[in-house]
């Protein structure tokens, strides 16, 4: 169903409002088994199925849930909407339009067709080749600088310390040769910023960040909140850093199917293939679902079900 979002002007949900919503979605979905793990990195294959975590939190800090809420898994490609926010917040807007681009490829996450069709230009910081350029441009002269930069960027996006999945991020560095050529063909059309290889080690390291659907939507939440983490009150990157951010989400944030997202649930939202997706409306709430198995496009099938549902008994579709 289709709700009347903004024409409603319906801006504020009850406590009430929220768990029902997050309730319904979980026993609707919670024995849906569509789709499946990723397997082009061994170690996500291994994880399980049926782990399902749902969360809401809102901008004054008020944290809802239905699931698991505990059960950790990689990042994986959300960790681009941070690393991305970083730069535009240390470097300017102009900064990631300029040297990246931010159009949508329209084509799968790891396209190598999409960097030759526009010789390096237009690669957009959400999808693999312009991600990899993203973290390129991330403050410090070192690995370890930019690392940091990036870890604790989003450490404070999550409120807390994170940990690394080891085994994930070992398994996808002996098998991430598909993102090391993406990286030297942009250094090849001078759209690397920093050693390719070493580049693509820092940015295998972001994706293994291990989040529970609690740590997502509260980093959902703080874009939400305009860069504050809503939870800690920290002020991690400015409303005008968010701002950049949103739109390329909404245009690019579940790749080649970001036309159907944004038809769908009219939220700007990320995927990972470790099974994660945060959507957030800005000035209300973040949202995020954990369930490992994807679509062909990479995308958890069970996770754009709940979220449409949610979105959809909320009423928080503001188109
Ligand atoms: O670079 C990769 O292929 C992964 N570390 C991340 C890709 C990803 O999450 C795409 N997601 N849907």
């Amino acid at each position: 169903p289709v709700s009347l979002g903004a024409f409603a002007q319906r801006k504020s949900w009850t406590d009430s409002e929220f768990n029902a919503a997050l309730k319904n979605a979980y026993e609707k979905y919670k024995d849906y088994k569509e789709g499946a793990n990723a397997n082009y990195i061994p170690e996500l294959d291994k994880v399980d199925p049926e782990l399902f975590g749902l969360a809401i939190v809102t901008v004054d800090g008020k944290i809802f849930s239905a699931g698991d809420l505990n059960t950790e898994v990689s990042i994986q490609s959300i960790s681009k909407v941070f690393t991305m926010a970083r730069v535009v917040e240390d470097s300017g807007a102009l900064e990631v339009l300029e040297k990246v681009g931010v159009d949508a490829t329209g084509m799968v996450f790891n396209s190598i067709i999409a960097i030759e069709m526009n010789k390096g230009k237009e690669i957009n910081p959400l999808v693999n080749p312009g991600a990899i350029a993203t973290t390129s441009l991330v403050k410090g002269n070192t690995y370890d600088e930019k690392w940091n930069m990036i870890k604790s960027t989003y450490d404070d996006f999550a409120g807390r310390k994170l940990g690394i999945d080891q085994p994930v991020y070992e398994s996808e560095a002996a098998t991430n040769q598909r993102n090391q050529a993406i990286a030297m063909l942009l250094n090849a059309y001078g759209r690397m910023y920093f050693d390719p290889i070493e580049t693509t080690d820092i940015y295998t390291k972001q994706c293994a960040v291990a989040v529970n659907a609690k740590d997502l939507a509260i980093m959902a939440a703080t874009l939400a909140n305009g860069g504050t983490n809503p939870v800690t009150k920290k002020k991690v990157v400015s409303y005008q850093t968010v701002a950049h951010v949103i739109p390329v989400m909404a245009t690019a944030g579940l790749y080649d199917d970001s036309g159907q997202w944004i038809y769908n649930v009219g939220l700007p939202g990320k995927s990972g293939v470790g099974g994660g997706i945060i959507a957030f409306y800005p000035g209300q709430f973040g949202i995020a679902v954990i369930s490992p198995r994807l679509d062909a496009a990479g995308n958890s099938v069970r996770a754009q079900e709940s979220i449409k549902h949610i979105v959809a008994e909320l009423g928080s579709n503001p188109f």
